[in-house]
């Protein structure tokens, strides 16, 4: 019997499914300082709060594609400023290598970005969701296969 989810994935998507990772301690609260202080962002991103950005394993990434994103966006403290000290350094190492594999998986380039926001930098969350969005919208949605 199929499930729910598999008849879904057989349905042509008309718009991009944007996914953030963004750590608690840093990313997380610079997103809903953006929310506090009404800064415009688009609605149209699932935001996935995660303990630290070094916690991410990239295989959570590529399940996140595998299972229908048309991008991922991964935010976490400014190096130097995790709440785990060195989390995102080794995230930074990480996520570098997965951004360069993922063409190799037919991931186009631009549908998977990192960053750092901290929680003050409300505005900055704003500006970098904004045109990570835009970005997704102009490469469309991502054809099976
Ligand atoms: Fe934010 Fe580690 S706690 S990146």
């Amino acid at each position: 019997m199929p499930l729910i989810a598999d008849y879904k994935k057989t349905q042509a998507k008309e718009k991009p499914t944007i996914v953030a990772f963004l750590c608690n301690w840093c990313s997380y609260a610079g997103a809903d300082a953006a929310g506090t202080s009404r800064f415009k962002q688009p609605p149209d991103v699932r935001i996935i709060r995660v303990p630290c950005s070094g916690r991410l394993d990239w295989l959570i990434i590529a399940k996140t594609f595998k299972e229908g994103a048309d991008g991922v966006l991964v935010s976490g403290c400014h190096p130097g400023d995790c709440h785990y000290t060195e989390g995102n350094y080794y995230a930074r190492r990480k996520l570098e290598a997965l951004k360069r594999y993922l063409p190799l998986f037919g991931i186009e380039e631009g549908r998977f970005e990192y960053t750092w926001v901290s929680a003050s930098e409300g505005k900055r969350w704003a500006d970098v969701v904004t045109e990570f969005t835009e970005q997704i919208h102009k490469l469309g949605v991502r054809k099976a296969g």
